[in-house]
């Protein structure tokens, strides 16, 4: 499958391969950096002991020398020890601003090494080998890189651009099938936000995906990529507004996953969020009744949540409104014009938000 090339406007473009194993690595890595003398590969022990770091160790051969580290799993990675931790192995290893930095697993680690390879002597090239489904269709792509600080999420970070993003589709293989569909609900989310047919095609695909076979999941990340791409060209620095529209779901989303973070994902958040703005779309006239039951329907197959049966609604339209109410700003939310057409409806009432929550909240059968 051809690269996809991703423009950014300040910088250097940067292409997104799509591949069945590592072996095309290193001549990527030479194009973008000639003069690499070092490699870092930067991963979690999740994705270590699926002998996915042996498996890229293997690829890179002996031209370079290789120096790895491996992180604890979990989104507590994600913070200014860790970065430190990050600068005192590149100083010991000597790293220069030539070298290439590699992230190796989710978006946990790509966001803690694309910060420090942002930081470290002003910038160093940085490598997204995406190894769950959430960072492959999303958090790769598009420069975003950060850590939490002080409990609150991503909150010191930069935009910096990959030089490469190298996808090897085979390592889904071993990712759990909870946290498969979990970013499955990225993607279904990029599809109804963007492209109608796409968002057919995944109904149409369905046994496949939830199968992983790798020709239709190579397709559909194809599908999911460009969309990002196409509103990460347009606003690579989120200066226009047009970025927001990716955050389709995740304004009641967020809400749920604050409260109820122990229970769900953040893509099983995406999901009920998806649906809880769907209803609200229908509820403003946008979008059908049967439009809104097709698309909360849709989430279903795979394996993805759709209702919350909690006695908590009061807490997760607090969570929803926090932060504006700081701010005295309204309630903005990514509404849908129709399915594959999303748009920013401002000051969304909050009545209508308690009642799509309450909506979500029911219990589903069987
Ligand atoms: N930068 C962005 O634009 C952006 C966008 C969306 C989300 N994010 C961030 O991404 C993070 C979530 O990313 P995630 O969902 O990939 O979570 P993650 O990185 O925590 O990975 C999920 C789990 O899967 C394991 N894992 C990863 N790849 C595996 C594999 N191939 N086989 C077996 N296990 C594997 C990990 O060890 C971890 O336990 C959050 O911190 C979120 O803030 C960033």
């Amino acid at each position: 499958m051809e690269p996809i090339l991703v423009k950014d406007t300040n910088k250097k473009s940067y292409e997104i391969h799509l591949k069945n194993g590592f072996e095309d690595i290193t001549a990527l890595l030479e194009n973008i950096a000639p003069k690499a003398s070092k490699i870092v590969i930067v991963t979690d022990e999740n994705v270590k002991n699926a002998s996915h770091l042996k498996d890229l160790k293997k690829a890179l051969g002996r031209k370079l020398p290789v120096f790895e580290i491996a992180f604890e799993p979990g989104e507590h990675t994600k913070c200014l020890e860790n970065v430190e931790k990050l600068y005192d192995f590149y100083m010991s290893n000597k790293i220069s601003r030539k070298d290439i930095i590699i992230a190796l697993g989710g978006g946990v680690i790509g966001d803690l090494t694309g910060f420090s390879a942002a930081t470290y002597l002003r910038g160093v090239n940085f490598v997204q080998c995406p190894t769950t489904l959430l960072s492959m269709a999303d958090s790769s792509i598009g420069g975003k890189t950060a850590v939490d600080y002080k409990g609150i999420k991503n909150n010191v970070g930069a935009f910096y651009m990959p030089s490469l993003v190298y996808i090897n589709l085979d390592v889904l293989k071993t990712l759990p099938d909870r946290q498969f569909f979990a970013g499955f609900a990225e993607v279904m989310k990029a599809a109804l936000l963007a492209d109608q047919k796409f968002y057919f095609k995944l109904i149409e695909d369905m046994y496949e995906i939830c199968e992983k076979e790798n020709g239709v999941l190579s397709e559909m990340l194809f599908n999911a990529i460009n969309i990002k791409k196409a509103i990460v060209e347009k606003d690579p620095y989120e200066t226009t507004g047009l970025r927001m529209l990716l955050n389709l779901g995740h304004t009641i989303g967020h809400g749920i996953e604050s409260v109820m973070g122990d229970e769900y994902f953040h893509g099983e958040c995406v999901s009920l969020g998806t649906v809880a703005a769907a209803y609200i779309s229908y509820k403003k006239d946008l979008i059908s009744k049967d439009d809104y039951l097709e698309i909360r329907d849709m989430f279903v197959p795979f394996y993805l949540p759709i209702s919350i049966d909690t006695d908590r609604e009061s807490e997760i339209f607090e969570a929803v409104t926090y932060d504006k109410k700081n701010n005295g700003d309204s309630i903005n939310m990514v509404l849908l014009k129709r399915i594959g057409s999303a748009f920013v409806e401002e000051n969304v009432p909050h009545d209508l938000i308690k009642e799509a929550i309450s909506e979500l909240n029911f219990k589903e059968e069987g």
